[in-house]
């Protein structure tokens, strides 16, 4: 049987694409698991503690954003449940006194502005709707990393591939002016760029 040419084309190109959509990412990215399988529900659920515990606001304003070690020794000195994945947190962390190094999903290129303050209090706008769910979370996802920028996925590799991934906005310029143009907010290069 004889394939017609273009046929033949036509297969050599979805395959060449499939390769592409795979093997891309895998060769610009990588990855790198959470020091800690932080759980976001269980602190929600079985210590009941709320965002602003860990993630307070400071008097003057500036955000903490990832919490420190001394957050979590008050109630981890000794251990809370029976879970293995606390034993090792203890062990590797809290005894030796030893900060997690966590990867910041949403960290900024150094020459983005970005205030959570302004968006948290004056806009009123809900952590989810810039970071998705969090409290649903059981476990820390796996942290990519653009090999030649060492920008994190969340704000430079979601967008070239269009694939909705998450459902959530996501951290692109794109995402932060169009939010703003929804709003009626029209900025400048340099409020947002230092
Ligand atoms: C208000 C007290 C409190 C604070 C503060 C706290 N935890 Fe916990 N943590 C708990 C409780 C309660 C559990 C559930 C224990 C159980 O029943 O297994 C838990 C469970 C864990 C586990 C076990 C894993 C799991 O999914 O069950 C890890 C790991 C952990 N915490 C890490 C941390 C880290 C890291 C911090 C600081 C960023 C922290 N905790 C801060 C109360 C706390
Ligand atoms: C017990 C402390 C604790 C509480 C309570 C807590 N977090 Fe976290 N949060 C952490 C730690 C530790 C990390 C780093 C590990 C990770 O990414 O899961 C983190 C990471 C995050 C991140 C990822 C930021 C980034 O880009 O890397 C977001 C968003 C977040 N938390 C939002 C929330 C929200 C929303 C709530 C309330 C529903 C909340 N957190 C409650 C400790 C806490
Ligand atoms: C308008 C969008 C938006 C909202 C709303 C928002 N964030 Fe963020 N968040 C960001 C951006 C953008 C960054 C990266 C900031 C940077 O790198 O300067 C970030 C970073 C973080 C980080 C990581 C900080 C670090 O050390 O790198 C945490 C934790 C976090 N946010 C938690 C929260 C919590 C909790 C809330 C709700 C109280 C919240 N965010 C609301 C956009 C948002
Ligand atoms: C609402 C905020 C906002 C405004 C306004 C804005 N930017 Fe951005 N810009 C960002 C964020 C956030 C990033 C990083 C994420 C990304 O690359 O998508 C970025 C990234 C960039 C980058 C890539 C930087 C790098 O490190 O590789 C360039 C270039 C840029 N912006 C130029 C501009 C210019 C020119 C304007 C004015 C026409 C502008 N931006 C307006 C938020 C903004
Ligand atoms: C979900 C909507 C939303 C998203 C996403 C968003 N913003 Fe905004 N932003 C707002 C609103 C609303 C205001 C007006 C706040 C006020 O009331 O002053 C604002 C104000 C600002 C301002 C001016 C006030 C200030 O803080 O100096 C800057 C700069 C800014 N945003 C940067 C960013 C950057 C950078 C991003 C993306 C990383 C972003 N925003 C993403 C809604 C958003």
């Amino acid at each position: 049987m004889r394939i017609p040419g273009k046929l033949l084309f036509l297969a050599g190109m979805l395959a060449a694409l499939g390769v592409g959509w795979v093997g891309f990412p895998l060769a610009i990215y990588k990855s790198r698991p959470q020091p800690v399988d932080f759980s976001h529900k269980v602190h929600a659920e079985k210590a009941g503690s709320s965002c602003e515990d860990c993630h307070a606001f400071r008097a003057d304003g500036t955000f903490s954003g990832i919490p420190t070690l001394d957050k979590c020794a008050g109630c981890h000195a000794a251990p809370m449940g029976a879970t293995v994945v606390e034993k090792k947190f203890i062990e590797q962390y809290v005894t030796p006194n030893r900060e997690p190094q966590w990867a910041s999903y949403a960290r900024q290129p150094e020459n983005v502005y970005f205030s959570h303050i302004t968006h948290v209090k004056a806009a009123q706008l809900k952590c989810e709707q810039c970071h998705g769910d969090q409290k649903s979370n059981d476990k820390p996802r796996l942290y990519q990393e653009d090999r030649i920028s060492g920008y994190s996925r969340d704000i430079w590799g979601r967008p070239s591939s269009r694939v909705p991934l998450r459902t959530e906005g996501g951290m692109t310029m794109g995402d932060c002016v169009a939010c703003h143009r929804e709003r009626g907010l029209e900025h400048s290069c340099l409020d947002c760029h230092k």
